[in-house]
């Protein structure tokens, strides 16, 4: 069994490298309700993956969620099953990983960014004494005596849930669309529709224009609407049911379903109970008549074609710009002609401005600056003034109307500019203009073209600059960003391997400088390239003289290859572990000053990073060693890199379980203590120049870690050390290694010291006494432990972790 399994079984799903805020306490996960005196961030329950509440059933919980923006957070409602957020604090504001929600003694409840709240339940200034997730989904802020003081039912965010009743005064309101338009659904006056979010919202659908509702009562006017199986279906004041709109031909009555207004402007209904699959039904049918399928002003037509309008494409092609006099700006406009087979999603739904001729439709735009296009029916002579405009419809004929937008008509260089006599005159200046430009563009392209060539053959940038990936290199210190190219030249094609670890193989390599490099290849990453550039910029801003340096990276395709300083010595299990000893001993001295700097490397990223950063892989595989025996600590930061679904590629790891501390598997509590408890039994590991677990030993010392406290309580330190060491008998740094060693693997990660006192401790500045024995608790567990390991071996796979015997050794094993 190996800890990667266990994060699984436990439910979260992103504890690799833990970044924990001041306390470092992880948090714990509650179910179904929290009291006042609650308070954390995205960081204090990282473990739980920020979810800190869920509902008795298990299907939805409370807590922080990512956007899309790895770095930023929205506290939310999720459906577990799916993923899917149900309801959102504070939408468009998100938060970051330190930022905290708080529940407080005073019963207010609020979410702060920094110093500011950025969103709080108004509860009408009562108290509020507890807070459910309940097993609908709905999260209720419950008064004294259990009274209903705010539920997230009532203010829904863009999506509505089975059960959740949406009724008049209430919103759903989309993400804004690459043009920052909403798209808004309330209920209102007896009818429900959808608009388009502009200053003055413009209907783009209603309820009573839907030809696929299924009638049950006519003449009613809708007051509630509640999705219900696998149907919309819609109430009166009076809870009579009139109608409704089938969206699913799914059978089942008690289906669990979402109605999402996407930023697209559709309702989309998903079925959660079927991992949030898409029921295909829309809301509206015609995708032309959501208000902005095209840019604005263009017609759109069938399904999703756009096209620029007749009487604009000899316009610029379509390119003016709409625009409207309000704003004081002096410009003159025009009004122009867009076409007369025209139609608009509004028109349907707003009474027109006035009634007139087309002459009298126009002076009414022209006069009033708010307005930026109007349409107009010639046979009714209904005209219509818009202050925003979205896309136009191609009009199914009948009802036809021609539309007018303004534009400037000083800058518009309209169709019938150009071609008159000044322009001839000023032709032959055009043409020096024109060749004098071209002849500057070459040089520059020439220089550039140089420059780029010196700086490729000195392999110091990567060639690729297209995107936004360079920005990295514009921040000093940062790594270099490599093609694919680059590291496949510098090493050889991937000719030397030296090594195979959980997170892929190493290969050397050394650029075209003579640097040497360690290239190491990432299997199985589960990132997308702006999360593992974000994540390699943070590992790679850590720089400290016991940290095994990052010098670049490359993210191409499905490449993701980091490029690290050579360490020519390799790790340290080669040397400790080796076979023939005889060949090549690391002496007392050597193995000391690893074990001391390998602590100040921890030490470093424990206590003194911008972020705490846990390593949660401490072992003799990820000491490297330079070329003067100098440690420096690897990996650290990588786990994070890797997704839950790659997470089976630790599994083949050799070693790690036997440097996993307890509490990995009793409780949640994964602390900077958890790597103090790995980092003890590397320095056993490092004392006693064994394996920690070693069945060809005899039983008394084939757990090293027991053997070593018997000694210690027997007094018999030296036998701890590894026997074919020779070394002066006055020599105590040897019996403080061992006891800092044994303080650092007990079993209550309160007695370990933290990475700071162990190098207090190694190196004298502070004294060191005799640690109290485990527990047996804890060889007990060490010894199902290693009897797991050597029956499996070391390819368990994720299969074998998810085995009801693996599950009951857990609970067996286990304090509670
Ligand atoms: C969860 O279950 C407990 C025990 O059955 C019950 O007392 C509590 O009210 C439930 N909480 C919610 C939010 O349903
Ligand atoms: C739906 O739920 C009701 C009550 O909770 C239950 O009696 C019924 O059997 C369920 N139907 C299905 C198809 O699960
Ligand atoms: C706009 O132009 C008119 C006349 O051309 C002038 O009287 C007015 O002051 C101008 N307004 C601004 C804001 O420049
Ligand atoms: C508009 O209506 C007027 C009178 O109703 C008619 O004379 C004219 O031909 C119509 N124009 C178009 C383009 O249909
Ligand atoms: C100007 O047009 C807008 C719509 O574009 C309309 O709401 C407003 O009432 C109009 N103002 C006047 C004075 O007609």
């Amino acid at each position: 069994m190996d800890r990667w399994c266990l994060i699984r079984f436990m439910g979260s799903i992103s504890l690799f490298v833990l970044l924990l805020p001041e306390g470092c306490k992880a948090g714990v996960q509650h179910v179904g309700t929290i009291y006042p005196g609650f308070q954390g961030s995205q960081m204090t329950w990282i473990n739980l993956n920020g979810l800190f509440l869920i509902s008795n059933n298990s299907n939805f919980a409370f807590g922080f969620s990512t956007t899309q923006d790895v770095t930023q957070f929205l506290l939310v409602v999720v459906h577990m099953g799916s993923s899917k957020v149900i309801w959102s604090a504070n939408r468009g504001s998100p938060v970051s990983y330190s930022d905290k929600f708080i529940f407080g003694g005073d019963g207010k409840v609020s979410l702060q960014k920094g110093e500011a709240v950025v969103w709080t339940a108004d509860t009408g200034g009562k108290r509020v004494s507890a807070i459910e997730m309940q097993d609908s989904g709905n999260l209720v802020l419950l008064g004294n005596g259990g009274s209903v003081l705010w539920q997230s039912f009532s203010h829904p965010t863009d999506t509505l849930i089975s059960n959740q009743d949406f009724v008049d005064g209430m919103k759903l309101v989309s993400d804004p669309n690459s043009n920052k338009l909403t798209h808004i659904l309330e209920i209102k006056s007896g009818d429900m529709m959808l608009s388009a979010g502009f200053q003055t919202p413009q209907p783009y659908w209603s309820i009573q224009k839907e030809r696929r509702m299924t009638i049950d009562k006519g003449g009613g006017k809708p007051a509630v609407a509640s999705l219900s199986g696998n149907s919309w279906k819609f109430y009166d004041g009076n809870k009579v049911f009139l109608s409704q709109f089938i969206f699913s031909d799914s059978t089942d009555a008690n289906g669990t379903w979402i109605a999402v207004l996407g930023n697209d402007g559709f309702i989309s209904f998903y079925n959660l109970d079927d991992g949030g699959s898409d029921s295909q039904t829309k809301i509206p049918s015609d995708p032309c008549s959501r208000p902005e399928p095209c840019d604005a002003h263009y017609v759109c037509s069938g399904n999703n074609v756009c096209q620029c309008p007749s009487g604009l494409s000899n316009r610029l092609n379509c390119q003016t710009e709409v625009v409207s006099s309000c704003d004081g700006s002096n410009g003159s406009t025009e009004l122009v002609s867009a076409g007369d087979r025209l139609n608009y999603f509004a028109l349907g739904f707003v009474p027109p401005s006035s009634i007139t001729d087309l002459e009298g439709c126009k002076s009414a735009c022209h006069g009033n600056c708010s307005c930026l296009a109007f349409f107009f029916h010639n046979s009714s002579g209904n005209c219509f003034l818009f202050s925003d405009i979205g896309s136009f419809q191609n009009s199914n004929a009948g009802s036809s109307f021609v539309a007018y937008i303004k534009v400037s008509s000083d800058g518009g260089s309209g169709s019938n500019a150009g071609g008159d006599g000044s322009g001839e005159k000023s032709f032959p200046i055009v043409v020096i203009i024109v060749i004098g430009t071209l002849i500057v563009i070459c040089g520059l392209l020439y220089m550039a073209f140089r420059y780029h060539r010196k700086k490729k053959k000195m392999l110091e940038s990567p060639p690729n600059t297209s995107e936004d990936d360079n920005f990295l290199e514009t921040l000093s210190g940062m790594p270099i960003r490599f093609s694919y190219r680059d590291l496949q030249t510098a090493t050889n094609n991937f000719s030397v391997k030296l090594g195979q670890g959980g997170f892929g193989s190493v290969y050397q390599g050394a650029l075209p400088d003579g640097t040497q490099l360690a290239v190491k290849k990432l299997e199985g990453m589960g990132q997308g390239k702006k999360e593992f550039r974000a994540e390699v910029s943070i590992i790679g801003s850590i720089h400290h003289h016991h940290l095994v340096r990052i010098k670049g990276f490359c993210a191409e395709g499905t490449h993701r290859l980091l490029a690290y300083e050579f360490m020519a010595n390799g790790s340290l299990d080669k040397w400790i572990f080796k076979r023939n000893k005889e060949e090549f001993l690391l002496d007392w001295e050597t193995r000391f000053n690893i074990a001391v700097g390998t602590a100040k490397g921890l030490a470093y990223l424990h206590e003194d990073c911008d972020v705490k950063i846990i390593h949660c892989d401490i072992k003799p595989e990820n000491v490297l060693l330079d070329g003067q025996f100098l440690a420096k600590v690897s990996d650290f930061g990588l786990a994070k890199l890797m997704n839950r679904e790659q997470s089976h590629v630790f599994t083949t790891l050799r070693g790690t379980r036997g440097y996993l501390a307890p509490e990995w598997i009793t409780n949640y509590a994964i602390s900077e203590k958890s790597d103090v408890y790995s980092y003890g039994m590397l320095l056993l590991e490092i004392i006693g120049g064994r394996k920690n677990f070693d069945p060809t030993e005899s039983s008394e010392k084939s757990h090293f870690p027991s053997y070593a406290f018997k000694m210690m309580e027997e007094g018999k330190l030296k036998e701890i050390l590894d026997s074919k060491l020779r070394l002066d008998n006055d020599d105590d740094r040897v019996s403080t290694s061992i006891k800092v060693a044994l303080w650092c693997i007990q079993e209550d990660m309160n007695l370990r010291p933290s990475m700071t006192k162990v190098v207090h401790m190694l190196e004298g500045l502070s004294p060191v006494p005799l640690p109290p024995t485990s527990s047996p608790l804890g060889s007990r567990l060490y010894s199902s432990f290693f009897k797991s390991t050597s029956e499996e071996g070391t390819s368990s796979g994720p299969s074998d972790c998810n085995s009801d015997a693996y599950l009951s050794a857990v609970r067996l094993s286990g304090p509670r």
